[in-house]
């Protein structure tokens, strides 16, 4: 089986009630129309049970941009896994650079969060990546690398397509800089590689690996032709309706061109 690619706006802290409104109503029929997609938006926790309302059984997947990994308790200001499920919620974004670099979520956290998000059969979408000092060093791989591991060791018994991976060098975060496809590639393919040597054949062949960092609709098409990229996670440019629509658009040319 291909990999169905993924196209996923991460809205971070931005949008009201009423704006989400307005944009997954212009989403909807346009995500339709690109069958081989999947399509996930990753609104703020505000606008949730919303998104998630409006999409019902569409091709559009709410997704949250954090979690907490247990289920219920003294956790002042966070919110679970089952309490995401309660409203609709399909997807978590997990490790995001933000929430590593201002919250201080380390590896540790990130890898206990994706092992509920799989058990709760909410689809995690773990965020990896170097700094520019780590780049500049030559430690890309090695940061990455260990951030990958360190989830698969958590997820022992997780199929491929329980989890999906999503590669985010934080200068290209934001910054209008992004990788060029071939070096995106490089960083995907390795992780694959990985998880090739870890857990075998299937399991590296079915995981969807994503990258993101300031794409647009002007560079996704080149991004989508990388023969180990499935798809984007996608800040800046997925909070106008139009232009993540194109890049919905390129990611459905990429499998199934135009006649
Ligand atoms: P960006 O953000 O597209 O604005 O660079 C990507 C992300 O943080 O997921």
């Amino acid at each position: 089986m291909p990999r169905r690619p993924m196209m996923a706006a991460n809205w971070k802290m931005n949008k009201t009630v009423r704006e989400a409104q307005d944009y997954t109503a212009a989403l909807l029929p346009r995500a339709a129309d690109a069958e081989e997609v999947d399509v996930v938006v990753f609104a703020p926790f505000t606008c949730l049970h919303e998104v998630a309302r409006m999409a019902g059984d569409s091709a559009v997947v709410a997704g949250a941009q954090n979690f907490y990994y247990e289920d219920s308790g003294a956790y002042t200001g966070e919110i679970s896994a089952p309490m995401l499920l309660d409203v609709g919620v399909g997807a978590v974004i997990v490790g995001h650079s933000e929430r590593r670099e201002i919250f201080g979520e380390d590896d540790e956290m990130v890898a206990r969060k994706t092992k509920r998000a799989v058990e709760a059969d909410l689809l995690p979408v773990v965020c990896v990546g170097e700094t520019k000092e780590e780049r500049d060093a030559g430690g890309m791989w090695e940061k990455v690398s260990g951030q990958v591991r360190r989830v698969i060791d958590e997820l022992e018994d997780a199929g491929g397509e329980s989890v999906v991976f999503a590669y985010e060098p934080i200068w290209a975060i934001g910054t209008g800089d992004t990788a060029t496809p071939e070096d995106a590639q490089d960083a995907i393919g390795k992780i694959r590689d990985l998880l090739r040597e870890t857990r075998g054949d299937d399991f590296a062949e079915s995981v969807r690996i994503l990258y993101g960092g300031s794409v647009k609709p002007e560079n996704a098409a080149e991004i989508m032709a990388q023969k180990d990229i499935d798809g984007a996670l996608v800040g800046g440019a997925s909070l106008e309706v139009e232009s993540f629509v194109e890049l919905i658009e390129a990611a459905q040319n990429a499998v199934a061109p135009p006649e």
